[in-house]
């Protein structure tokens, strides 16, 4: 393996998809100016890019470097996946089948399923087994292009638990490439030891929950429907929050329209997540303020429901879009970026451009690290990804297999050939 501080240039690079630009999110045209270099090459020296250009103007600047043949690929930006539920335990074919076979989401909570089974499952799991459970799928996110994650906890519901989770987290960001940011997320759903007296779980969470397990997590998120924590209630628990020290998130309107993403400006929320049911009001409250429009249509294709977000409204509407997997066990279990661009495509009516950059610089907006990575720019990370294809054009239109080759995290090949190099 290289050396990652002795620098080099990798060069005979079709395309360089550099995303370079503002430093602030992309908003409505801007979404598909990708700032291509054709025939391009990237120095890069200790981890960063100390340079990205045209590979005939980059190999006559730095004639004694290291070359590294790009053997034609088309080279971006990691990919940033800023919503996921990564470090869960068992899983949910069950309820799978059932929903195929029409049974409802209540019927199958009934049953045993549902996010609560998961958090039963969670519950038993010790560290390590979160850990080994979460690894390898962190090796197929890496091999799908991500190099950069947001996890969430979520399936403790009690201190011990989320804590459990949140420090498996810490452990993997340690351990593997992909870098990772955590969120609290126990305000995901209520226990069923708390069912009949919410407002006791909302003090747990505000007086314990939030405050304990602050030095474990940046970002605070909670799943905000009537059917779970109301808008009110989540301006009291997310009001909390931040009086405690954490950045925001919201599961917002995926369900109901319940003015989340509208909560989300007021409180200035790093994100609105999921957004299948956003208001008129919402769309132009996210327009006109920072937070970031996560959208999730893994989720609305896995689970087959027809509110799937209006992403054309938004984008035209000057909303900054990302994507993400929402990789869960039970409402969309992929690791898979490039999944996820073709079904925005498909689904979102998103292009090709748009996708690319929501799930890039705006993704890594949307986990406030768009000033280290997203795009390919000097003194940024050196997390990019040689890909097998053509033209960048063509990445969403092939799906259901893996076109990465190469996975470059932190100037250090990780990735070879589509296989993850063993450290
Ligand atoms: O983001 N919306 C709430 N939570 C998850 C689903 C989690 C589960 O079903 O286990 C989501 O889709
Ligand atoms: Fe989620």
């Amino acid at each position: 393996m290289s050396d990652p501080s002795v620098g080099f240039i990798i060069h005979n690079l079709k395309q360089v998809v550099t995303l370079a630009g503002s430093s602030l999110p992309r908003r409505g045209k801007e979404m598909s100016e990708l700032a291509v270099i054709e025939d391009g090459a990237i120095v890069v020296a200790n981890g960063k890019i100390a340079e990205v250009g045209s590979e005939a103007d980059l190999l006559a600047q730095f004639p004694n470097s290291r070359r590294v043949d790009g053997q034609g690929a088309v080279c971006l930006p990691g990919f940033v996946d800023p919503h996921t539920h990564l470090p869960f335990y068992g899983t949910r074919e069950n309820d799978f089948e059932a929903r195929i076979l029409g049974k409802s989401y209540a019927e199958i909570a009934l049953a045993g399923g549902g996010i609560r089974s998961t958090m039963r499952a969670t519950r038993k799991a010790s560290l390590d087994d979160l850990v080994t459970a979460a690894k390898p799928r962190l090796d197929r996110m890496l091999c799908s292009g991500t190099t950069t994650a947001e996890a969430k906890s979520g399936y403790g519901l009690n201190l011990e638990t989320e804590r459990r989770q949140l420090l498996a987290i810490k452990e993997l960001d340690e351990v593997h490439p992909v870098d990772l940011v955590a969120t609290n997320l126990a305000a995901h759903e209520v226990p069923d030891e708390y069912r009949e007296d919410k407002e006791a779980y909302i003090r747990l969470l505000c007086d314990k929950l939030l405050p304990e397990l602050k030095e474990l997590a940046q970002f605070c998120d909670i799943f905000c429907e009537d059917h779970v924590y109301s808008a009110k209630e989540s301006r009291r628990i997310l009001s909390r929050a931040k009086e405690h020290g954490y950045q925001i998130k919201i599961h917002a309107d995926e369900i109901e329209s319940v003015g989340g993403a509208e909560l989300a400006c007021e409180l200035g929320a790093v994100s609105a997540d999921h957004l299948g049911r956003i208001s008129e009001a919402g769309i132009k409250g996210l327009a006109s303020c920072e937070t970031i429009a996560v959208l999730l249509p893994g989720t609305t294709f896995y689970l087959n429901l027809p509110n799937k977000a209006p992403a054309r409204k938004m984008i035209e509407a000057g909303v900054a879009v990302a994507l993400a997997t929402d990789l869960n066990p039970g409402s969309c279990l992929t690791e898979s970026m490039p999944a996820i661009l073709t079904i925005a495509c498909a689904d979102l009516r998103m292009t090709p451009g748009e996708v690319i950059t929501a799930a890039t610089i705006n993704a890594a907006h949307a986990v406030g690290m768009g000033d280290s990575r997203g795009s390919l720019e000097r003194g940024k990370w050196a997390d990019f990804v040689l890909w097998d294809i053509p033209h960048w054009r063509y990445l969403p239109t092939h799906f259901g297999v893996n076109l990465v080759k190469d996975v470059y995290k932190k100037g250090r090949r990780v990735v070879q050939d589509g296989r993850r190099v063993s450290s």
